[in-house]
């Protein structure tokens, strides 16, 4: 398979994450690995193009890699969206069939559209229509209720790639759309890592990234290993940015490390934090994404009582974050 370079970024991506994945978090995930491939929150295509929300795609230029993820079912309008991911310069877009909330379904769209693979070929086709190139690719789900995974998996991802898709994340668990909330949907259908192994050998000109329930860079080099092209990370990537997110540049791409020490991390965050403040922003609204970069440290409880309980504060700035950084050993 020849790879383009959002291609190899995939090798490793911190995945799309309503509320947490946000433009200060990606910032901030940035400067821990110039390599790995950043995706924003969902952004519906009904927003963007019924609502006008164009605002919603914002980002700065230092997040590249970045890929944008949509939520929709209507081809014509995943194609208009598209066409306003792909002005705003982002690298890949994304779409999302793997998202189990009510909200979404209403709207019939996300893990509810593993029911119809041929209108996910039509909206994918549609997308790569208006995308001038730029790469679409599709986050998915191994089945839904009572589906049979071994037969629907392969059957969702030949008619998708039917219609041009050769890049897939993979969230190794079904979703059953009735009866279990979305953070339940995150943890209590099994995870099928074989399975998604298998459709990887299975179809070797395909991109897949397998995603769920990977904590460590040990466990996603596990996955490279038996033969996958990429590891999607979440919530562990969030909780633990450090752990998972510091050496993944020399770890999994061969290239330096940016920094080995969090402080230097949180330190060069300062500017950004300033710049976010003296625009009128909140503090919280960046420090909410940073309170797990010391987890397993000592001072580390002192560090996320001091931003959780004072950064929301009028005034709160820079200076708080480095006051909370003085227990650490
Ligand atoms: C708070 C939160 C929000 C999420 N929002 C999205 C989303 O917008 N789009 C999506 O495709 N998946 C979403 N997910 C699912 C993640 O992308 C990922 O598939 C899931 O958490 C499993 O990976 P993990 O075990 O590494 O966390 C969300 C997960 C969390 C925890």
């Amino acid at each position: 398979m020849q790879l383009n370079a959002v291609d190899t970024a995939a090798r490793l991506s911190v995945a799309p994450m309503m509320d947490w994945t946000d433009r200060h978090c990606r910032i901030f995930h940035r400067l821990m690995s110039r390599e790995t491939l950043l995706y924003t929150e969902m952004v519906t295509a009904p927003a963007l193009v019924r609502g006008g929300a164009v605002h919603l795609l914002d980002y700065s230029p230092e997040e590249h890699p970045v890929a944008v993820q949509l939520g929709g079912s209507d081809p014509e309008e995943l194609a208009q969206a598209t066409k306003l991911c792909v002005a705003h310069g982002y690298d890949e877009v994304n779409l999302n069939v793997g998202c189990p909330s009510d909200r979404v379904q209403s709207g019939t769209f996300g893990a509810v559209l593993m029911k119809d693979p041929g209108l996910v070929a039509e909206c994918a086709s549609a997308m790569i229509g208006a995308a001038d190139g730029v790469e679409v690719t599709v986050k998915c789900r191994i089945g839904v209720d009572d589906q049979d995974p071994v037969v629907v998996l392969p059957n969702f991802l030949d008619r998708v790639t039917g219609a041009g898709v050769r890049r897939f994340a993979i969230h190794a668990r079904k979703a059953w759309l009735q009866g279990l909330s979305p953070k339940e949907n995150r943890d209590i259908p099994p995870l099928d890592y074989p399975l998604v192994h298998r459709m990887k050998a299975e179809r070797p000109d395909l991109h897949l990234s397998i995603n769920g329930g990977i904590h460590s860079l040990d466990e996603a080099a596990r996955h490279l290993a038996a033969g996958m092209d990429g590891a999607m990370i979440g919530r562990a990537a969030y909780h633990q940015p450090a752990d998972v997110l510091m050496t993944a540049d020399s770890r999994m791409f061969g290239r330096p490390d940016p920094f080995n020490d969090p402080r230097d991390v949180v330190r060069a965050m300062l500017p950004y934090i300033e710049a976010h403040v003296s625009a009128g922003g909140k503090l919280a609204q960046v420090t909410k994404h940073m309170l797990g970069v010391f987890a397993g440290q000592p001072g580390a409880r002192h560090w996320k009582r001091v931003l959780s309980e004072r950064a929301h504060k009028p005034g709160a700035g820079p200076e708080l974050v480095e006051a909370a950084m003085m227990e650490l050993a």
